[in-house]
């Protein structure tokens, strides 16, 4: 499973990427919003920023709720850099922009999907990436890992090359679940990622081979 940072902080994707371990950035409005972008030229800027720091996929969101506009503002962050992904939701209108977008070779993340139908939706519309949005359907009092877990089985029964991206990912157990669920991908907010890393009993670990070290020396 790769791990993304969502994220439009490109400080964040920066400390990622110099970990060495993250490999895609999701983005959206209201990541945008939290760091005080609020025009599309700023969001436009940030976004190829990010693009040049991290090799892997960058996915921009489409402001639009009809067709005509998502299918200009598509073609437009498709321009934007060579790793730019267009994130399209899961509405009749984001499906039929995918479907047109699509067949223009241009990359899709199917966003806001909360529904296994949605997914199956997605990926006829060609979508490249399906995000099942996992802590939102918790927050409903839905199982969201359980969305997860049947998208991938599926997809992998039917061959299905769309690929399942984990997201509104909250804490370090819902990595470890996307991860056995089979999720190719999982987009993490940069606090889970410090949270994946930290483990108490490594700390401790650390400090009593320096000490033990140390005694040796003196020994
Ligand atoms: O990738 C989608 C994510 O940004 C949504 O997360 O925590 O707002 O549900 P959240």
């Amino acid at each position: 499973m790769r791990i993304f940072l969502d994220t439009a902080n490109v400080e964040e994707v920066h400390l990622g990427v110099q970990l060495g371990v993250v490999s895609g950035v999701t983005t959206n409005p209201s990541l945008a919003a939290k760091e005080g972008i609020g025009r599309l030229e700023r969001y436009k800027s940030t976004v190829v920023e990010i693009c040049r720091l991290v090799q892997g996929p960058v996915s921009a969101e489409v402001l639009s709720a009809d067709v005509a506009g998502m299918l200009l503002e598509g073609r437009e962050i498709a321009r934007w850099a060579p790793n730019a992904v267009v994130k399209l939701p899961s509405t009749p209108a984001g499906f039929q922009a995918m479907s047109v977008l699509s067949k223009e070779s241009i990359s899709i993340n199917q966003t806001l999907c909360f529904s296994v139908n949605q997914a199956l939706l997605g990926a006829q519309a060609g979508a490249s990436y399906v995000s099942p949005f996992v802590g939102r359907l918790d927050d409903e009092g839905h199982d969201g890992m359980q969305v997860v877990e049947d998208i991938v089985h599926i997809f992998r029964t039917y061959g299905i090359p769309t690929q399942v991206l984990a997201a509104s990912i909250r804490h370090p157990l819902h990595c470890v679940a996307a991860a056995k669920a089979g999720a190719h991908i999982a987009t993490l907010p940069y606090k889970v990622l410090l949270q994946m890393m930290h483990h108490p009993l490594t700390d401790v670990g650390v400090a009593r081979f320096a000490q033990d070290w140390q005694r040796g020396e003196k020994g």
